[in-house]
Order: C-alpha cells, then sequence, then structure tokens
C-alpha cells in the first residue's frame, strides 16, 4: 500500500502550466528521488504535497486521507514535513531554538518549552548540529543551515519528509556527509522520504526510485539503474539540454 498518492497532479500559474497531470505512488519507509531541470516543477510537487501551495487539479492522499487543498499547519500535523530550497531560518535566534519553534508546530502538539527542547536536542544530535545549538542560526556555514532545514522539519515530528535540494552548493565531502545523514534519519526515524537533488550521483546512491519532472510533465520513473539509460532522460536531461 501506498503511504503517499498524489494522482494527476496540476498547477497553473496565470497561463503556466508549472505542473501538468502528475502522477506517482510512494511506498512506505522508500526514498524516491525527483529530477528535473530548472523550472522543471521540483518544487511546485513538494509545496502541493505538503500544503505551502494548492493544486489546480488532481488529488494528493496521505496514508488514507486527501491532503490536497489544506492548509500547511494542518498537512504538517497529519505527518508531513518539507523543507525549502531557500533556506529560511529565524536568524538571529539561536539553532536550538529554531528547532524547538518547529518541534511546537508539529505533530506531536507539544505546547511547553521543555518538552521542544528535548525533542530539538535529540533531533540536533540526529543532524550533527548538537555542538552548535547556542550559536546564532544566520551564523552557521552553508553546510550548517542545510542542516538546520533538515533538523526544522523533523522536529514536527514527520512520516513523510520533503527534501528541496539540501545538498546544492555543498563540497563533495560534504555531499556525502549529507547521504549518510539521510540513510541514518530513515533508519532512525522509520521515514519515507522524497528528495529533490541536482547531484546525479547522490541520487542514484540513496534512492529506491527516481521520478524525473521536465516541463511539468513526469517522463520517466524507475530504479536508478532504469533512469540512467533512460532515452528520454538522456535527452532531455543528462544530455545537458534545458
Ligand atoms: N509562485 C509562483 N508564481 C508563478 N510562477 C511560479 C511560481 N512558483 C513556480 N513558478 C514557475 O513554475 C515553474 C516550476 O517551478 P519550480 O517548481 O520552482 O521548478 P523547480 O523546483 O523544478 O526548479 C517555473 O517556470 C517557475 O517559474
Ligand atoms: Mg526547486
Amino acid at each position: 500500500m501506498s503511504l503517499l498518492s498524489v494522482e494527476a497532479a496540476t498547477k497553473r500559474f496565470g497561463g503556466l502550466t508549472a505542473l501538468d497531470a502528475v502522477s506517482l505512488e510512494v511506498a512506505p519507509g522508500s526514498i524516491t528521488g525527483v529530477m528535473g531541470a530548472n523550472g522543471a516543477g521540483k518544487t511546485t510537487l513538494f509545496s502541493l504535497i505538503a500544503g505551502t501551495d494548492r493544486p489546480s487539479g488532481g488529488r494528493i492522499t496521505f496514508d488514507g486521507r486527501r491532503v490536497d487543498g489544506l492548509p500547511a499547519d494542518r498537512v504538517c500535523r497529519l505527518g508531513i514535513a518539507r523543507t525549502f530550497q531557500i533556506v529560511r531560518p529565524f536568524a538571529g535566534m539561536t539553532v536550538l531554538d529554531n528547532v524547538a519553534v518547529a518541534a511546537m508546530y508539529g505533530r506531536r502538539r507539544i505546547r511547553a518549552r521543555g518538552p521542544a527542547e528535548v525533542i530539538a536536542w535529540e533531533v540536533l544530535e540526529a543532524t550533527g548540529l548538537a555542538d552548535r545549538a547556542h550559536q546564532a542560526a544566520g551564523s552557521l556555514t552553508l553546510a550548517g543551515r542545510k542542516r538546520l532545514e533538515v533538523a526544522r522539519a523533523l522536529a514536527t515530528g514527520p512520516r513523510l519528509l520533503l527534501l528541496d535540494e539540501v545538498m546544492a552548493g555543498l563540497t563533495a565531502t560534504e555531499v556525502a556527509e549529507a547521504l549518510a545523514m539521510i540513510e541514518d534519519l530513515r533508519r532512525r526515524y522509520d521515514l519515507t522520504i522524497l528528495v529533490i537533488e541536482h547531484v546525479m550521483r547522490a541520487l542514484m546512491r540513496l534512492c529506491d526510485r527516481i521520478v524525473v519532472l521536465h516541463h511539468g510533465r513526469l517522463i520517466a520513473i524507475g530504479t536508478p539503474a532504469e533512469i540512467a539509460t533512460h532515452p528520454e532522460v538522456v535527452d532531455a536531461y543528462l544530455g545537458g539540454g534545458s
């Protein structure tokens, strides 16, 4: 049974169809990569799933429950958390406080500071940020800020985690560390993960399945090996086209 089911999800911005009848099924415990050139509709897909934006058409079901069109905070409390491509922590707040606030927003319905901090410390440890807990979020390196995005999403207690380019701009070593972290997080928290990434080799190693978007349409879905040799993907994406 699928944990997430996306059926003909469509998003129009004025005359532009950013996402065009995209359908996909996500099995519990899986890691699915989402690939595609800039403007392909990857972030839009995440926004529709997470309730950050409403679809123009189609249906999204999470754990048997229809979620498209619900506000983002409701979707988050049902167990879907996303990171943002443009990292946006509260820069003046400490790393710990950023994560504690997220814990109070999420699925666990925590309303008090103490329990929120307990969760925040655990999540900071899991994301390798515990030693930077008392730093201002704005003073973190890019790799640190990307980890903080993941930590804030995790603190909401998700079952489905959507990672939007959390490895973009990182060095090869930092990418390798991020991959190890994502694999560890899946096991530790029993997560199902969707991951948008441009680093093709990273997706190949990490994912059970890969989805390829091109101009808003899903043009391929399969195992990493299938995707690497898929003619339309090689033409549209790996061939260096738009
Ligand atoms: N809020 C918006 N208003 C208008 N156009 C948008 C908006 N968000 C995204 N788009 C457009 O939709 C298309 C898909 O964008 P996006 O999903 O961000 O692509 P990707 O994440 O694959 O780079 C792009 O052409 C982008 O300019
Ligand atoms: Mg994007």
